[in-house]
């Protein structure tokens, strides 16, 4: 049958089909995300789910792999073709890169009337303006420098949870022994510098940590204490599997859930994968500051970034705007993701004991002077200076030749060839 020889039945529905779409898809958002894990997947859905229930429509635009490289790139071209989505999640300093680009809309109306200023930390808000206007509203907090374990599996090997470097290299050991992969971990640029940048913290302090990675101090980077760091961050690979190559983080945490594995250095947002799995903090899996690292909090708070856009997809974006900061997006979307909320004035009660310890540390670190910024994931310094220390952590890890005083030089002149 000819397409176009329609009964006026099917045509009438058709048409009405193609009206209400199109009137769905009049006041729509279209966001930018890597959320594509099952517990990323559950958060991110949290949003499109309030959106729809406000009447707007949402168009997905997930861009897979950890960390968010290739959502980046996909995103640049996008840009580049003059078709940028309405929101993004861009992070820390990559958002004044797109502000000076002058591709941003300002959520300023939105901000005043729900009184932004006085609800996020000003560490957060700081970091969501561009020339002094919002750009940016930012979902959660998540900490980095964290220790997950399957409790069983310590149990079998005869080992509690490690709290310095040397109980992990100690614990890692009788794991070993005892039949178990002691870290499970995927090879993944990102995930080398997660680890690497945690490894360093442990090593050398909040201060160090600072003048390295964050300021990118030349005699920071190539020094004794910054060598000592590489060597234990390579260390670690006796504790890992011959099979890390390209993983994927959620496969790794799921070696941790299944009992193949002991362990997982890695940002709460693996607790999102214990989460979606049924699985209760402090029974069927353990949460623990990484080790040496107790009095250190590295946040990684994750931001949508908004367009320039006009008409009804503005009004759907400054919608989008609003509901991320409030409690009921906050709460439930934070839940499934392993985050702790980007306000600090929400009731934690219902929420998990590793969230609670994880707020508790955020407001600690704070005072004490603990908190800093990951650069593994993009909150420390640009993405240039990113991807070059990047490139210099993971071939070093990668390669048994290269030496940690190769590495360290490489690292200042990384910082250097980009500063
Ligand atoms: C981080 C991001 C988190 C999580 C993780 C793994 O950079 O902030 O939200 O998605 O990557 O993809």
């Amino acid at each position: 049958m000819n397409a176009f020889k329609k009964t006026p039945f099917v045509l009438a529905a058709s048409l009405a089909g193609a009206l209400s779409l199109s009137s769905a898809h009049a006041a729509e958002v279209e966001v930018l995300h890597w959320w594509t894990s099952g517990g990323e997947a559950r958060a991110a859905n949290v949003l499109k789910e309030l959106m729809e229930a406000e009447g707007y429509g949402w168009q997905d635009f997930a861009v897979a792999g950890g960390g968010g490289e290739t959502a980046m790139t996909v995103l640049k071209s996008r840009a580049m073709s003059g078709n940028p989505p309405s929101a993004a999640q861009i992070k820390g300093p990559e958002i004044q890169e797109w502000g000076e680009l002058g591709l941003l809309g300002e959520l300023d109306g939105v901000a005043e009337a729900e009184g932004w200023d006085t609800l996020l930390p000003p560490t957060v808000a700081d970091i969501m303006r561009h020339d002094g206007q919002y750009v940016a509203v930012p979902v959660n907090v998540h900490r980095v420098n964290w220790l997950w374990a399957n409790p069983e599996v310590l149990e079998a090997a005869g080992v509690a949870m490690p709290t310095t470097l040397d109980e992990l290299f100690a614990a890692g050991e009788a794991i070993r022994e005892a039949g178990y992969v002691p870290l499970a971990h995927g090879g993944q640029a990102w995930q080398d510098a997660t680890v690497f940048e945690t490894v360093l913290l442990a090593t050398a302090g909040t201060d160090f940590y600072r003048q390295a990675l964050v300021e990118l101090d030349p005699e920071a980077l190539g020094s004794a204490t910054m060598i000592e760091a590489l060597e234990t961050f390579k260390r670690l690979r006796t504790l890992m599997d011959d099979d890390m190559p390209g993983r994927d983080w959620n496969i790794a945490t799921s070696m941790v859930i299944n009992g193949d594995a002991a362990m997982q250095l890695m940002g709460d947002w693996a607790k999102g994968e214990f989460t979606a799995a049924g699985l209760t903090a402090g029974v069927d899996y353990l949460c623990a500051a990484a080790p040496g690292t107790q009095d250190a909090f590295t946040f990684n708070i994750d931001s949508l970034a908004m367009f320039r856009v006009e008409g009804e997809e503005r009004e759907a974006q400054q919608a989008l705007a609003r509901l991320v900061l409030e409690p009921t997006f906050q709460e439930a979307f934070n839940k499934a993701k392993g985050s702790i909320p980007a306000r600090p004035d929400l009731d934690m009660s219902e929420f998990d004991t590793c969230a609670q310890r994880s707020q508790e540390a955020f407001r600690q670190t704070a005072e004490q002077g603990g908190l800093v910024p990951s650069m593994a994931h993009g909150m420390a310094v640009r993405a240039d200076v990113q991807g070059a220390l990047f490139d210099v952590v993971t071939n070093y890890f990668n390669s048994p030749d290269l030496e940690a005083e190769e590495a360290a030089r490489r690292m200042v002149n990384a910082a250097q060839a980009v500063l």
